[in-house]
């Protein structure tokens, strides 16, 4: 099969079939099919699309186009479940939702992504903790998982090997906001990392790669549809990224804020609802819980008992990190050489979070071209919410740069991307709808 008669045939509006998307899979996973036709087979899909039965194929073909986990014959004593965004500025949710998820009796084997496009990646944030390994060996993650309840890591070479290849294609030839290769992407880690449960955060908003809920909707229900084909019990809350979540973005600021959240010191009121709707949801999807606000109690008492804080530090040291990271974070994480506050005036209205996102990428925290090294100290943090008033004493936020010269160019992008009125704008949900299949 030549590789030019599958673009073509997607180019032409095609449908594909078992062959060639086998054929693709193949090529990704052994890198026999170069980046510049994996790119314009993307760039086909993103323009033309992919049926329901397509997007499905592909999913399960990259889902096994590596190690498939099995936790069967670890005998663990609660489901083995885990969360997953599509991505924003400033969610730090996993730092939060998995110890907590565990500390309620959950097994959570997390595997992260990279920052993709204008929104951040876990596995790029947790690597701020000096001696963390976000790549351990297959044993020390089923061990972490299995003793501690939780274990974040990154994508492993040997888990979904496909994704991995093509999408660190598609973060930089703008091809990301497709709902099929969303979906694959997504699903193919998840099938692979043998769940019992998923509960998806499908984003909405300026800072997400569905700016509005139709789309967002749309996606939800390509993932509810393909995860339930292939046996994936999912749930999908769809929730607000028209702003930065909680008040940080970037890499090692956000894991500050993570752990100010898990000591109970500070959680800001919109990161909170996200967290505990999302981890509440987990409970639900895997019957732990049948009532919402029991559930939701349950995550607020595992982080107000300090038992959610314990778990991650026991994860941190488990892979690697200091044994007492929770307790003196602040002196272990990487500090930015410039830290200088951005004032405005008024109200903030609106803001626009992509190029918030893309702020950060010029800073230094996000990726212009694949396996660009990041500056985990730099960021965003004391941003303010939509609705805050600005004035001498409150910033926009505080810049955390390597040169006066970036914070100079970072304060521009922000004040350019953050809209200030004279009236405070009215209040927006947070999570916009919460979708079971059973409805
Ligand atoms: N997250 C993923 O893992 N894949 C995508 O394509 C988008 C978000």
């Amino acid at each position: 099969m030549l590789f030019t008669d599958v673009i073509r045939s997607k180019r032409d509006g095609g449908e594909l079939n078992d062959e060639q998307i086998q054929f693709l899979v193949d090529g990704l996973t052994d890198g026999s099919i170069p980046a510049e036709q994996i790119s314009a087979l993307a760039m086909a899909i993103f323009l033309n699309g992919m049926t329901f039965e397509e997007a499905g194929k592909l999913t399960l073909a990259m889902a096994s186009s590596g190690t498939v986990l099995d936790w069967q014959s670890d005998n663990l004593d609660g489901p083995v479940v885990d969360k997953h965004s599509t991505g924003g500025v400033g969610d730090k949710v996993s730092f939060l939702l998995a110890p907590i998820a565990a500390a309620c009796g959950c097994f959570v084997p997390m595997i992260s992504g990279r920052g993709l496009g204008h929104t951040g990646g876990t596995t790029d944030k947790i690597e701020s903790i000096p001696g963390y390994n976000s790549m351990p060996e297959f044993e020390t993650f089923r061990q972490t998982v299995k003793s501690v309840g939780c274990a974040i890591i990154g994508q492993t070479t040997d888990l979904a090997p496909a994704d991995r290849r093509i999408y660190s294609i598609r973060d930089v030839t703008g091809t990301v906001e497709s709902v099929p290769l969303i979906t694959a992407s997504i699903l193919s880690k998840k099938i692979a990392a043998g769940l019992d449960a998923l509960v998806m955060d499908v984003k909405v908003g300026s800072g997400a790669f569905m700016p509005t809920d139709e789309q967002a909707t749309e996606l939800a229900h390509s993932i509810m549809a393909t995860a339930a084909k292939a046996g994936l019990k999912t749930h999908v809350l769809i929730t607000d990224m028209n702003e930065v979540l909680g008040t940080t973005a970037g890499n090692a600021v956000e894991i500050e804020e993570s752990m100010r959240y898990l000591r109970n010191d500070v959680r800001e009121a919109r990161l909170d609802e996200v967290v505990l709707a999302l981890c509440g949801e987990m409970l639900i999807t895997t019957g732990l819980e049948t009532d919402r606000n029991n559930a939701r109690r349950r995550c607020d008492e595992a982080v107000t008992s300090g038992h959610a804080a314990e778990i991650f530090g026991r994860m941190c040291t488990a892979l690697g990190g200091p044994v007492d990271f929770v307790d003196n974070y602040s002196s272990y994480l990487p500090k930015a050489k410039v830290i200088r506050p951005v004032f405005g005036k008024g109200y903030v209205t609106d803001v626009d979070t992509r190029a918030v996102g893309n702020a950060l990428i010029e800073l230094g925290a996000g990726r212009r071209s694949v396996g660009e090294e990041l500056d985990l100290s730099v960021g965003f943090t004391d941003f303010a919410p939509v609705g805050a008033m600005l004035d001498k004493e409150r910033p926009l936020a505080v810049v955390h740069a390597a040169s006066s010269e970036d914070a100079v160019a970072a304060e521009k992008n922000l004040l350019a991307a953050c809209n200030t009125a004279e009236y405070a704008p009215a209040e927006r949900p947070i999570v916009h709808g919460i979708l079971t299949g059973d409805t």
